[in-house]
């Protein structure tokens, strides 16, 4: 199977999975937002473990419809998993040609490519920031969608493009999945999240606090309608996510064209309560201080995972002291990320 944007966060740990599931993998990314590091790591994690399957690895721009031709042709791809994007919502705001150029640009070549091939079951990386600020938690799949950011627009267009082409011709699997808030690492402490510049998001910004990289996490408002004032998000671990994948691959054929499922676990954490569960893992009390609100957050973002338990025969299972563990580990034995 192909997986594109493999080397990266999500995408490195769920390569993994899928080796250890007996999966062949040809993985193609370019590396704009990852380290041949971590395609080295995971093809040393699946070895040691005896994982059955086969890592390939190709550094290509997911838009290069000659390249992907030339990937398809040897006949050995039958699934395809998309993770090769950008997504950074505030960068998106100040450059949203290359958002629109690259999601959408890469999800029509490899859709294209498929189609000339005769491959039809695919699972796409969606997000729950597709969900508009008037949903209302737990989300359903059904639930009204919006979204505020060109980021969140290129997830949009995406998942109604994906429709269209699933509507337009039969045959086709299209799995999409609304991830909620992947954190945490692979417990092997070797491959995990490694933002380039300062992180937007809360986990990567409190491990670097935690090794001395910030001085101070600032929590962005502590005045919402929630239990402690800050806001509540559904995290879920990167392994859990992973396994949502693979198993949305074995489930592919339940698809029967283009369906919206959730990832997450259906249970939400505050800013505060993360900060105190990674505070635990760490051992050491973090510097924080209480700060304005960002634009654009919503007070409360949880799933309602019951359609993924059904159509897929899967749940999340690991606590947010797991994905603590398991990111500190990861940040404490790799300061700098994959150092590159
Ligand atoms: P990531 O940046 O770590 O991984 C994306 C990978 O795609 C990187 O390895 C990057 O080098 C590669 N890539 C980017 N443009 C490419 C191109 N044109 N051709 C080939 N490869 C390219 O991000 P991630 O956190 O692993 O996210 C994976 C997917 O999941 C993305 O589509 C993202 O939008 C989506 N998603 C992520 C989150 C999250 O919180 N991490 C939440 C919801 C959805
Ligand atoms: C953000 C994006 C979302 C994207 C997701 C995963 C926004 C508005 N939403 O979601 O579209 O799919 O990342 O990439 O950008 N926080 C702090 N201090 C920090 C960082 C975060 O208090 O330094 C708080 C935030 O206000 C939020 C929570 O932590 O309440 C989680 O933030 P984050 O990790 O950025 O995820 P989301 O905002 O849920």
């Amino acid at each position: 199977m192909l997986v594109t944007g493999g080397a990266g966060f999500i995408g490195s740990v769920t390569t993994l999975a899928l080796l250890e599931a007996g999966h062949d993998v040809i993985v193609a990314d370019d590396l704009s937002n990852s380290s041949k590091h971590a395609i080295d790591r995971v093809e040393s994690l699946a070895r040691e473990s005896g994982a059955a399957g086969d890592l390939e690895f190709h550094e290509l721009d997911a838009r290069d419809d000659a390249a992907l031709h030339d990937l398809f042709a040897s006949g050995h791809i039958t699934s395809v998993i998309h993770f090769a994007g950008l997504k950074a919502v505030g960068e998106s705001v100040d450059k949203p040609l290359d958002y629109y150029r690259v999601n959408l640009g890469s999800t029509v070549s490899l859709v294209t490519a498929m189609r000339d091939h005769g491959v039809r079951d695919l699972v796409f990386s969606s997000s729950a920031t597709v969900y508009g600020p008037e949903a209302q938690s737990p989300l359903r799949e059904d639930a009204a969608l919006s979204t505020s950011s060109p980021y969140g627009r290129t997830k949009l267009f995406i998942e109604q493009m994906l429709r269209d082409v699933a509507a337009a011709e039969p045959g086709w699997n299209i799995a999409l999945l609304r991830y909620f808030n992947p954190i945490g690492a692979h417990p092997s402490g070797l491959i995990g999240e490694d933002p380039r510049g300062i992180p937007n998001n809360l986990m990567p910004y409190i491990m670097q606090v935690a090794v001395g990289r910030r001085d101070e996490l600032v929590v962005f408002g502590d005045d919402y309608d929630t239990a402690d004032g800050t806001c509540v998000r559904d995290y879920i671990h990167v392994l859990d996510l992973a396994d949502g994948h693979v198993a949305a691959l074995h489930a592919i054929d339940r698809f029967h064209g283009c369906q919206a499922v959730n990832l997450g676990t259906g249970t939400g954490h505050s800013v505060l309560e993360v900060l105190a569960a990674a505070t635990a893992a760490v051992g050491k009390p973090l510097p924080f201080r209480l700060g304005a609100r960002r634009p654009g957050d919503i007070a409360v973002t949880v799933a309602d995972p019951s359609r993924a338990a059904a159509l897929l025969g899967w749940s999340a299972t690991r606590t947010l002291n797991d994905m603590c563990t398991d990111a500190w580990r990861w940040q404490s034995t790799n300061p700098f990320g994959y150092g590159d």
